[in-house]
Parts: C-alpha cells; structure tokens; sequence
C-alpha cells in the first residue's frame, strides 16, 4: 500500500472505531486511536482486543506499526487532519439518541482551519447541521464537518469494511469530503456523495428498512403457522423476485443487536419530534416485542405449563459470531421463563460473560450437552455452527423430553425428527410435506 495515504484519528474504540482503525491501517494509514477508557486504551497497547469479533484481533496484530492507542485528543490532532467520530449514541428514556459523548468529542475540539470531524456514529438526521451552528458558537467555524455512516454488521464487520455495498459521504463540498473520498477509493466501492442531512438518513433508513423486512417476514411466518404454509419456502419464492431480493427475510424470534432497535426507535422519534408519526415503525417495534414473546406460547402448549420444566437456552447472544448481548432475543425469553417458574440452563459459545452481568436466576453450561441434560425443551436461540453439527440422538439421549424449539428455522429439522424428537420451527406450518417434494431447492 501506498505511504502517502493520510493519516486519520479514530475517537472512541468499540465495534465501530476499532474495525475502522483496523481497516484503514490495512489500507496503509497511520491511525490514531482515542478513548476516555484508560483501562481499554491499555488493554489495546497490550494488544489485546475487548471485543469478540472474527478477524479483528489479527487485522490490528498485523498492522500495530501502524496503530497507536492514547486517552489524548491531543495526540490524533497532532498527527492527522481528519478524525474519525465513533462514540456510542445509545437510547434515551425517550427513545431519541444520547447525544452527549458526540458533544463531548465537539467540546474537546480546538478552533482550527486544519481539522475535520468525520461522523461515524450514528445520529439523527439534522445533527451535522446542529453541530456546525455548534461550531460557530464555540468560535471554531473553521473546523470540518462530514458524515460519513458505517453500514457493517457485527460478526462479519472486517469483510463489511473491506467489501462496502456503498461508501456514503455528505459533506458541504470542501476538503474534508474530497478527503475521506479519497480514503475510501482503494475499497473500489460505488459512492453516494450527497449532503450532510442526506447521509445521515440514509444509514437510519436503511437500517429501519430492514428491521420491517425483519418484522414483515415474522408476520408472514405467524401467518403460516395459522394457515400450513412454511414460512422458508414462502421466504425462497420472495427473495427470487429482484425487487425483493432473499436477504433479511429469515423469520425467527426478533431481531436485537445495538443498532436495529435502538435505530428503529429513534427514528420514529425523530419523525415525532418532527411533528410526523412514522406509524409504520411502531408497529415494526412491537411485532418485534411480541415476536420474542411468541415461543414462551409454544413451550406452554407443548409442556402443558412451564412450572419446574428445565428448558436449555442454545445460544444467548443477539446473533452468531459475536459476543453482544444488547437487546438479544434472550435476554427476554430468560426472563419470560424465569417468570413462568421453569428451569433454565443456558449455552453460548462466547457470550457467556457478557450475559451472566446481564441475565439472572438462569444457569450457565459448558456445553449445548450439559444444557440439554435433562431438559424438557431446548430451544435454539442464536444459530452459532457449533448447534447446527449437532448429532440429535446425542442430544436427545441426555434429555428427559423430546421437545426442541427451533427458533432461527436454522436447524435440519429431519434430522430432528429421525432423533425422535418433536421440531417446531418459526412459521413452519406446511414444513413436512414440502420437505419431501422440496429436493430441487
Ligand atoms: C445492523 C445492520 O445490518 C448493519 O448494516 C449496520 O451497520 C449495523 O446494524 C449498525 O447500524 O451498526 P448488526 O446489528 O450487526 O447490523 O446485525 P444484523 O446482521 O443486521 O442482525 C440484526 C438482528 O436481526 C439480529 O438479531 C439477527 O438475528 C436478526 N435478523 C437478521 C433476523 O431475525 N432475520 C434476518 O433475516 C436477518
């Protein structure tokens, strides 16, 4: 890679920031990562990584040269022009997003012609044009401004950042914006080069515009469950039609994360605040609320009650390949359950510290074996691989019933079956005739 790429200053070190820094160090950047966290920043000089996510601890190993960690502004200012915003924006009471560490990085900047914030985290749309008036107030109008929204998801993010469906970048049209066009080029990715209040609702859009696919595909799988359709058919047939195209369209029990809820919800108070009630997304949330609720249902139906029935929890965090808990589909169902008087034994791959702050009254297991021993009902949660290459006659000698709850319709529910176990997916209603007609899938 090139020497004379720029180098960039990275603010805040969580998912967003540390696959940024890593990327563009990759690319051939010097990058000058800051945190308020002392602890994180000297974990990171240690070179060790305080998230899970697949290839990043490698990607920083390899390009440490070029990354350096500090708690001081002062030290990316002195080093680079443009600097990368990645602090969280987390959910209010209210549902709007918490400001307050994006001002934070505002107030700590110094007045300059030199500099230029790069948003990286997401905010409402009108925040760039809010915080320029902010600039000029703190006499540093000459200070920079461009949005430039991150679309990578968590467990895939350093393929994401390497291979962008699009790079979005809104900007008044000056330096900054030629600037991070130019960071970007080697990633040959196709470019929305708009305006600031522009590029800040793409990302909420497309985030929301997802999260309904989410919850448009989960009514559609209720829907099946009443009628004997399947939902994974249903799903196939959809996704064939380019205008609808197949991803995002896997039922199961809701989607969580930190960015889907969070950004459906404050979208829908931005367009309150604005005076519009965005009545779709409302009713996005709540199929999601309910769409967690609906295997507790299932259990009662099939266990007659839920009273001292152990059920084992496979998988706790909100998707496979990732450590977060924050708004998993679990942290719900442990706490239905718990309620319900049943008895829960849980297994994650790597998410178990995380939850064990968050989740109470549940037990941990080594293994998806020690969970499912004597179990009534497993019920899969997260579809890690580690579930999928289950041997079920396995699973089912070490249960006391015969009942698994397939909540992400990831598992080969024949082989289930053929374990002499009962398999209830998600809308999989007409599941076992198609099953034998299905082969030229
Ligand atoms: C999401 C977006 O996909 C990214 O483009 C975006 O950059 C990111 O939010 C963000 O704003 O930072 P992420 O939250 O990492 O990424 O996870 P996703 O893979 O989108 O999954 C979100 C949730 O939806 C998970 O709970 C997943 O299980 C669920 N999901 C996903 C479904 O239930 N069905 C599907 O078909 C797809």
């Amino acid at each position: 890679m090139s020497s004379a790429r720029a180098p960039i200053g990275v603010i805040g070190t969580g998912y967003v920031g540390l696959v940024t820094a890593a990327g563009f160090a990759e690319l051939g950047s010097e990058v000058w990562c800051v945190d308020i966290d002392a602890e994180k920043i000297a974990r990171l000089r240690a070179g060790e990584v305080p998230i899970y996510e697949p290839g990043l601890e490698e990607l920083l190993a390899k390009n440490a040269e070029r990354l350096h960690f500090s708690t001081d502004l002062a030290d990316a200012l002195a080093h680079a022009r443009l600097l990368f915003v990645a602090v969280g924006t987390p959910p209010t009471y209210s549902g709007d997003a918490d400001l307050s560490a994006v001002n934070a990085v505002i107030e700590a900047m110094p007045a300059s012609d030199e500099h230029a914030l790069i948003m990286k985290s997401t905010v409402p749309s009108g925040t760039g044009v809010a915080v320029k008036r902010m600039f000029d107030e703190q006499d540093k109008g000459g200070l920079a401004y461009v949005s430039c929204p991150e679309f990578l998801k968590e467990g895939s993010a350093i393929k994401d950042f390497m291979h962008p469906d699009r790079v979005v970048v809104g900007d008044v049209g000056d330096w900054a914006g030629d600037a991070v066009v130019e960071l970007y080029k080697p990633l040959d990715a196709p470019l929305v080069r708009t305006d600031i209040a522009s590029a800040e609702m793409v990302k909420l859009a497309s985030n929301a515009f997802l999260a309904t696919k989410i919850s448009f595909i989960n009514e559609i799988a209720n829907v099946c469950e009443e009628t004997g359709a399947d939902v994974v058919e249903v799903a196939r047939g959809m996704g064939l039609d380019d205008r609808i195209g197949p991803k995002f369209l896997q039922a199961g029990i809701g989607f969580g994360g930190s960015c889907f809820p969070k950004d459906v919800d404050a979208l829908k108070q931005l367009a309150g605040n604005s005076g519009y009630h965005f009545q779709l997304l409302t009713s996005v949330i709540e199929v999601n609320e309910l769409q967690k609720r609906r295997v507790i249902g299932k259990l009662q139906k099939h266990l007659s009650g839920l009273v001292g029935k152990r059920i084992a929890l496979f998988g706790l965090a909100f998707k496979p390949n990732t450590d977060d808990m924050r708004e998993a589909s679990s942290l719900v169902l442990s706490a239905r359950l718990n309620a319900d008087g049943a008895i829960v034994a849980a297994y994650d791959p790597v998410a178990e510290e995380q939850a064990r702050s968050l989740v109470s009254g549940i037990s941990f297991a080594a293994s998806p074996m020690e969970a499912a021993r004597d179990a009534d009902a497993v019920v899969l949660v997260t579809e890690w691989d580690e579930f999928l290459e289950l041997d079920w006659k396995d699973v089912a000698e070490t249960m006391s019933g015969n009942l698994v709850i397939d909540g992400r319709n990831a598992l080969d529910a024949d082989a289930v079956r053929a374990a002499g176990l009962v398999y209830e997916g998600v809308g999989r209603g007409g599941q076992r005739s198609i099953a034998k007609s299905g082969a030229q899938a």
